[in-house]
């Protein structure tokens, strides 16, 4: 839990102190650097020196990392409630420092048994040492927002189900009056002629699910704005079989509609005054003798046909149904898509940015903008007329996949591109930043990383 207070009263447990050089204190004159940890004990009270250096040196980022590192140093694992004395009180410094809290020390440890002799206290009370103020407030909603896409993300991709993605929605709109729910399943799926969906879905023991979330927070003339996220609730490749290496992490592969629910919980919770739609296109690429095949050609709702030339390349299928089917059915003003989309997009960028696709100079401007403001990372790569030549088919209207080598992720974004039908639209492709490995990036720890949440909350609040 975090709270404000504009005092420093030194009640608390432990007492985190961010000091830029030359800043001092009372129970403390010496000189640290950045990155420096330096516990001081009084008694049974911890102080925390926590060094950022140079101000004109010190990011945002930095700083979220140093909170970070301070709030999961040793000196606290054992104390319950902590205060943070701040080095400067501006909006985007609280901000960072409230994310460098929530953000930096979500951990994901719901399987992992606990040693009966570990006192480690997880929940922790932290309270900031400034005046409480609507944005504060807001920035530690949508951590939560963010929390609750990297759990869906974490967990088994047998637990995080089509059904259980729409019991999640379903909860999250339960008593909001201005909140409408259409779900369709496989039959419904089937009479509408959602093929590639389908198709996606045909060796899997689960449903398909298209969801939707109709909400009318803004004017009723205003248009709506869909935030549609991939929900492959694993992806196995299909008969084009992910090797080794490359399928140990594919239950990360519904990050995007798992972004969605973020988003989602977010614009409840701050009512976001917006016509507002929220997209699940939720599937499993599984394999079997069900399974669709290489070589297959498939009319989905847009009714154009598409070749599969890859199993693997599934999230556009799914993408491509639920863009036509958005776009026929609900005319949105815009469209957002969030995507784990191609290994291509993280070959390009690595893992700290989003790639950012847009038709629209504006929305992608837009974008930008909110990842500046947030940290929630993205860069911009190209559409242009000449990429659909590479998706042409001999025997179909398109290909999910390339007839050149190299731009994987800018092929897959104009497959994307050509079921707008002139909607403005901007994709993201989160394949590298939704999750981290290893001992985690920057401020994130092992494990998902909630990319786009803040990104595209930041966006809806203020555009
Ligand atoms: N889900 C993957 C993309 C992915 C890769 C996500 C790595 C996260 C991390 C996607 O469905 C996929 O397999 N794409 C293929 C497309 C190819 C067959 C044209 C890829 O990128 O290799
Ligand atoms: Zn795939
Ligand atoms: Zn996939």
């Amino acid at each position: 839990m975090i709270s404000f207070r504009p005092k420093v009263l030194n009640d608390k447990e432990a007492t985190v102190v961010l000091l830029a050089a030359g800043q001092t204190h009372a129970h403390f004159k010496k000189d640290l650097e950045k990155g420096d940890i330096y516990p001081v004990l009084e008694g049974a009270k911890t102080f925390i020196f926590v060094g950022l250096g140079k101000l004109d040196k010190l990011s945002l980022t930095d700083l979220r990392i140093q909170v970070r590192k301070a709030c999961l140093s040793a000196y606290l694992s054992k104390v319950k409630t902590i205060e943070i004395v701040v080095h400067a009180k501006d909006e985007a410094t609280v901000i960072a420092i409230i994310e460098g809290v929530a953000i930096g020390t979500y951990v994901w440890d719901k399987y992992k048994s606990r040693d009966k002799n570990d006192k480690t206290i997880k929940d922790k009370d932290v309270t900031i040492a400034v005046e409480a103020k609507e944005s504060y407030i807001d920035a530690v909603t949508i951590c939560k927002g963010v929390s609750l896409t990297r759990d869906l993300v974490n967990d088994n991709a047998d637990t995080i189900t089509s059904d259980y993605l729409e019991k999640a929605v379903r909860e999250l709109i339960k008593v909001h009056k201005n909140a409408s729910l259409e779900i369709l399943n496989r039959k419904e799926l089937q009479a509408k002629g959602l093929n590639l969906m389908l198709a996606v879905n045909q060796a899997s023991n689960k449903e398909p699910k298209l969801i939707i979330v109709k909400y009318a927070g803004g004017k009723k003339n205003e248009g709506y704005t869909a935030i549609i996220g991939k929900g492959m609730t694993f992806d196995t490749g299909g008969l084009n079989l992910k090797p080794s290496n490359s399928i140990e992490t594919m239950k990360i592969d519904m990050s995007g509609a798992a972004a969605v629910c973020g988003i989602l919980k977010n614009a409840l919770a701050l009512k976001i005054s917006k016509n507002l739609l929220f997209v699940l296109g939720v599937a499993e690429n599984s394999i079997g003798s069900a399974a669709y095949k290489p070589g297959d050609v498939i009319t989905g709702y847009a009714g154009k046909s598409v070749e599969i030339g890859n199993t693997d390349a599934e999230g556009r299928l799914v993408l491509a149904d639920t863009f036509a089917y958005l776009v026929k059915n609900y005319k949105p003003a815009r469209m957002i898509d969030m995507a784990t989309l191609t290994g291509a997009c993280v070959v390009a960028l690595g893992f700290d940015h989003s790639g950012l696709f847009s038709n629209s100079d504006e929305l992608a401007r837009e974008l930008v903008e909110s990842s500046k403001k947030t940290d929630d990372r993205v860069w911009r790569l190209p559409i242009y007329p000449e990429l659909k030549d590479y998706i042409k088919s001999h025997i179909a209207d398109l290909k999910n996949t390339s007839n050149i080598k190299g731009g994987g992720a800018c092929t897959a974004a104009e497959f994307l591109h050509q079921f707008t039908e002139g909607t403005t639209w901007a994709h993201l492709d989160i394949a590298g930043s939704a999750y981290t490995e290893g001992a985690g990036r920057m401020y994130y720890g092992h494990g998902a990383t909630g990319a786009g949440v803040r990104l595209l909350t930041h966006y809806l609040l203020h555009n």
